[in-house]
């Protein structure tokens, strides 16, 4: 297998860690991109334990400067590294009613999970472009294809990433580079540990009602999606074997959209 420079953004936990575990292991160089500096270096130093390589930067995907200045800081800070395979993790939720929704945080969740993966591509593609290779993965979510109450602003940004990896897989057809999108249902990981919580007070539930009556309820599997899964998704996606597969949703719902 070519060795691969993959740059996750939100790699110092849940998803993008376990995503980033696996290309480790597969050799592949590592580059933990998180807002949470301190989080990303820990994760590079346990990931370096493995077989591959890895490292870290700290990013917050929706500074537009920053963003652009990437490739140069890479390559300052780590030596020549073109990002082979871009991977659009980084995301937060919150839940409220359309009402009681702040402002700036709508804004916030739009600018983390729409406009930073739009920014980053913008970085990478060129390059990718240039060496004829290169793979988007964007994490979007079950949430990208149907809704929930009190997630609009999540809701409409995962849908908006689907939209998004149709435009670019049209304007990279000329080149082997694809971009498609993983929609896992619940994975458990911080951000959703922190969910079970906080939906456990609100509706004055149990964590395991929680679980059980919320979460897993539309699933028919009845199962948290592991980020092994996702992680092995998005190996199949950097094969040459799917390198025709582009503009996709994979979604991962033990299926909760068979309804
Ligand atoms: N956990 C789930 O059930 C689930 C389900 C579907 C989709 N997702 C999606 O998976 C992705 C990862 O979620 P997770 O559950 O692993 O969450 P997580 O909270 O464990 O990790 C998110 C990471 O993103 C980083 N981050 C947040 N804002 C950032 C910014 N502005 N710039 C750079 N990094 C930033 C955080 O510091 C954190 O390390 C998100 O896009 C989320 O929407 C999660």
């Amino acid at each position: 297998m070519t060795k691969r420079t993959v740059f996750i953004t939100g790699g110092a936990s849940g998803i993008g860690y376990g995503i980033a575990e696996l290309m480790v292991k597969q050799g592949h160089h590592v580059i933990v991109a998180d807002i949470n500096e301190k989080a990303a270096q820990n994760a590079a130093e346990k990931l370096s334990q493995l077989e591959g390589t890895a490292s870290a930067i700290a990013v917050d995907v929706c500074n537009a400067e920053q963003v652009a200045a990437l490739p140069q800081t890479l390559a300052q800070s780590l030596g020549a590294h073109t990002v082979d395979v871009l991977i659009n993790n980084a995301g937060i939720q919150h839940v409220s009613r359309i009402e009681d929704f702040p402002a700036e945080k709508w804004q916030q969740l739009i600018n983390i999970m729409l406009v930073g993966p739009a920014l980053l591509t913008q970085t990478f593609l060129p390059a990718m472009r240039e060496q004829n290779f290169g793979r988007i993965i964007n994490v979007g979510s079950i949430h990208s294809v149907v809704a929930s109450p009190f997630k609009s602003a999540y809701v409409a940004a995962k849908h908006g990433l689907l939209g998004f990896a149709k435009t670019i897989a049209l304007e990279t057809g000329d080149c082997d580079v694809t971009i498609n999108t993983l929609c896992p249902a619940y994975v458990k990981t911080p951000l959703v540990e922190q969910q079970i919580a906080a939906q456990a007070k609100e509706n004055n539930l149990t964590e395991e009602d929680v679980i059980t009556k919320i979460m897993l309820e539309p699933m028919p599997k009845k199962q948290f999606i592991s980020v092994e899964e996702l992680a092995e998704t998005a190996a199949f996606l950097m094969s040459p074997s799917a390198r025709n597969i582009t503009g996709q949703t994979l979604i991962l719902d033990g299926g909760w959209t068979a309804r």
